[in-house]
Parts: C-alpha cells; sequence; structure tokens
C-alpha cells in the first residue's frame, strides 16, 4: 500500500494531471472505499472532509462545499473555468486531487469581495461587459486578480499572454481585456490617491 501511495503522489504531481491519476485510482481495486482525512482553508474558513482519493479539487469545491461559482467547462484542462488559487497561485482546480489541497489555502470566486464590495476586478468585469454567457468568468476573474498582482500595469498584450490559459466560449475577449486593464488603472488610482 505504501508504494502504491508513493507512486499515486509522484504521479498526481506530474505534468500528466491529476484526470489520468484520477482515472487510474478509478480502476483501482486496492482503493476502492478509501478515505482520507483533508483540511485547508476555503476563503478564510478552515474545512475539514473525508473525501476518496480520486476526489478532484474542483469537485470538492463545488459539491462538498457547494462553492458553484467554480465552474467545469471542459476535460481537456484547457479551459480554465474552474481556476482557483492556493497558497496564491492559480491552479486549474480540474487538474489536482483535492487530496494534493490538504494544508492548503484556496481561494474561489466567492471568497474575492470583501464587506459586501467586489473586488477592483469584478467590479471592472461588471462595468466594462466583460461577459456574455459568464460562464468562463469566475476563471477568468481569479487569473487576472494574480496577473494582476504580478504586473500592476500590464499592456493588452500582456493581459492577453496572461489569459492565454483561459477559453471564453462566447469569444468575448476584447471585453475582458477592457476589464482587466481598467482594473489596473483603477487599482493605480486607488494607490497613487
Ligand atoms: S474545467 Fe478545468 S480547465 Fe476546463
Ligand atoms: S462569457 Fe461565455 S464563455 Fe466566456
Amino acid at each position: 500500500m505504501t508504494l502504491l501511495w508513493g507512486n499515486i503522489i509522484l504521479l498526481a504531481h506530474s505534468a500528466l494531471g491529476a484526470e489520468f491519476y484520477r482515472r487510474i485510482l478509478l480502476a483501482n481495486p486496492a482503493v476502492e472505499g478509501l478515505a482520507l482525512k483533508i483540511q485547508m482553508t476555503v476563503n478564510g474558513q478552515s474545512r475539514e472532509a473525508d473525501v476518496e482519493p480520486r476526489l478532484l479539487l474542483v469537485h470538492f469545491l463545488r459539491e462538498n462545499l457547494g462553492l458553484t461559482g467554480t465552474k467545469i467547462g471542459c476535460d481537456t484542462s484547457q479551459c480554465g473555468s474552474c481556476v482557483v488559487r492556493m497558497n496564491g497561485a492559480t491552479v486549474k482546480s480540474c487538474t489536482c486531487l483535492a487530496a494534493q489541497a490538504d494544508g492548503a489555502e484556496i481561494t474561489t470566486i466567492e471568497g474575492l469581495s470583501a464587506g459586501g464590495e467586489l473586488h477592483a476586478v469584478q467590479e471592472a468585469f461588471w462595468n466594462k461587459h466583460g461577459l456574455q454567457c459568464g460562464y468562463c468568468t469566475a476563471g477568468m476573474i481569479m487569473t487576472a486578480v494574480e496577473l494582476l498582482e504580478r504586473n500592476p500595469n500590464p499592456t493588452p498584450e500582456e493581459v492577453r499572454q496572461g489569459l492565454e490559459g483561459n477559453i471564453c466560449r462566447c469569444t468575448g475577449y476584447h471585453n475582458i481585456v477592457q476589464a482587466v486593464l481598467a482594473a489596473a488603472e483603477a487599482n493605480s488610482a486607488t494607490s497613487s490617491g
């Protein structure tokens, strides 16, 4: 069993992605019925649960915690609808097992606003009409927030590059880019004022 778990952890951190290993776990009778106790802080709240080793983080957030702002838009790890932040870094929560987030700080779209106020990036998406159906929006916003922390004054090209892991099926990219630029402007006005 130790060897099995060692292999699973090693493989789950490889570039091949958690979905592949979830399928291995799914097909492996040795792990059927096993539960792992995990604890993580989600949007500032400590959450604990017994989960199956194969459970993806996105399913844990949506189904166990009811945080359905994080979306599932593909099964190929391409669309970015599922982006959340783990210890400050953006991750596609469909490519991460819930067990890999044990002990982590997770922020989802529900955790961005504070005191009833929208985050500057949420406000900018609203003002610039940076969404159509809205399916990609949570992932776009989570990615944009991290992008602006790394690069507070990006060029339009840098915004497009920064969002390249996020797909908008409505192809509303123009307004999304405008929204991120507007958020950058609003942030710099706040910090200089
Ligand atoms: S659902 Fe995660 S990348 Fe598409
Ligand atoms: S607004 Fe519809 S997928 Fe982006």
